[in-house]
């Protein structure tokens, strides 16, 4: 071996082992935000050359007329469009592949995700799949797979943070598992965040997607793998949502509550979609698996408990927390400073309408273990900051109840 070669190698070596501190951050490219957004949607498509768009969407949305707007701005541009509104609730992997085939009959070169967590999820999934011949699992989506068509989120609800992240979740039907699926392409090329799409949820599911929209703020915010960069992000939805979620949960028909929750949603979702989430969600997916409640709710109901419990590795962030949404602590040690910023939070849980305990929706003890393993095995507990293990899990379990 030459000289040069061996020296070549030396400098390579010492090059990576002086890196540290070292991330990457991965957001869509384009987001347009504005009420009334949708309007502008087919100017930005035609920018990418589209002529067809697949419109992957549910029967209540098409039924609701949130389309109306993107379809007439489409047809402004002579953008065509064929619409998929077979999306359920928990979208599976038959309702991917049926979109699939569909959207090969259909000739369109480009796929929007329309609606709550589950149309964006479906549209994701059926982008990745379209030009590559794979059966949906988290093994099999490699590095190199080809390239998908121009892929569009337009999110109807402030909660999942679907439409910034690279994560789909999918039902295999075959094991009744939710495969949590993740890869760069499944980051979207246009997110189109429209407030008034938002403006008639009900008061139940406004407070249920606006704790999801802080829970994905907090967990970044203290994650394992946090960074500077989500930290800022979290700073201000943690903020945001504090400030205009019970004016949202209370008259949802004022603007400005529906579109700071949006954009707190979005500030939230790429936080979280590059630091991580924690605990709260790993065992907020057992609720929701086993209960049937909506994914907002089982945060709200471990939210405050899972914050006391990793006050012990994050005491000066939860005091940054509590500083964020503006609790006043003079004379306090950090610790009491800390706690005063988590009873706030839980205190507004409560009076948006929330439930507070576990046995209001009907839990029993004896599901506890259970539970307890499988949210050691779910994907976001690897980022909680303090370490947990299945005594802990059943004790905040029962501290919930
Ligand atoms: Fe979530």
């Amino acid at each position: 071996m030459s000289e040069n070669i061996i020296n070549d190698i030396v400098a390579y070596t010492l090059d990576e082992a002086l890196v540290s501190n070292y991330y990457l951050f991965r957001v869509p490219p384009l987001t347009i935000v504005g009420d009334g957004a949708t309007a502008k949607l087919g100017e930005h498509m035609k920018k990418l050359k589209v002529k067809h768009s697949f419109i992957v969407t549910d029967k209540v949305i098409v039924k609701l007329g949130l389309l109306e707007q993107t379809l007439r701005s489409l047809k402004k541009m002579n953008i065509a469009y064929t619409i998929y509104d077979e999306v359920e609730p928990d979208p599976t992997d038959l309702m991917v592949y049926n979109g699939v085939n569909f959207y090969k009959q259909s000739q369109a070169d480009c796929i929007i995700g329309f609606g709550g967590g589950s149309p964006i999820d479906a549209a994701k999934a059926i982008a990745v799949l379209v030009n590559n011949n794979l059966q949906l699992n988290s093994a099999n989506i490699e590095e190199n797979i080809n390239d998908r068509p121009p892929l569009v989120a337009v999110p109807t609800t402030a909660g999942t943070g679907t439409e910034v992240t690279d994560v789909t979740v999918i039902t295999n039907t075959t094991t009744n598992v939710k495969m949590v699926i993740k890869h760069p392409l499944m980051v979207p090329d246009i997110a189109l965040i429209d407030p008034n799409l938002t403006l008639n949820i009900s008061p139940y599911i406004t407070a249920a997607t606006g704790i999801d929209v802080l829970t994905h703020a907090i967990e970044a915010y203290v994650a394992r793998s946090s960074c500077t960069l989500a930290r800022a992000l979290s700073h201000r939805a943690i903020r945001l949502v504090m400030k205009y979620l019970p004016t949202a949960v209370g008259y949802g028909a004022n603007i400005i509550a529906r579109h700071k929750m949006a954009v707190a949603c979005y500030m939230a979702g790429m936080a979280f979609s590059n630091a991580g989430l924690g605990l709260c969600h790993s065992m907020a997916h057992q609720l929701g698996a086993t209960y049937k409640i909506p994914h907002g709710v089982a945060n709200a109901l471990l939210l405050p408990h899972i914050m006391r419990f990793n006050l012990l590795v994050r005491l000066d962030r939860f005091v940054e927390i509590a500083h964020i949404i503006d609790e006043r602590f003079e004379q306090l040690t950090k610790k009491e400073a800390a706690l005063k910023g988590i009873d706030a939070i839980a205190q507004m849980i409560s009076e948006i309408g929330l439930p507070t305990q576990l046995r209001e929706i009907g839990a029993i003890c004896e599901d506890f273990n259970m539970m307890a393993e499988n949210a050691l095995k779910d994907i976001t507990i690897k980022t909680n900051p303090r370490s947990a293990n299945i005594d802990d899990i059943i004790k905040i379990f029962e501290s919930a109840y």
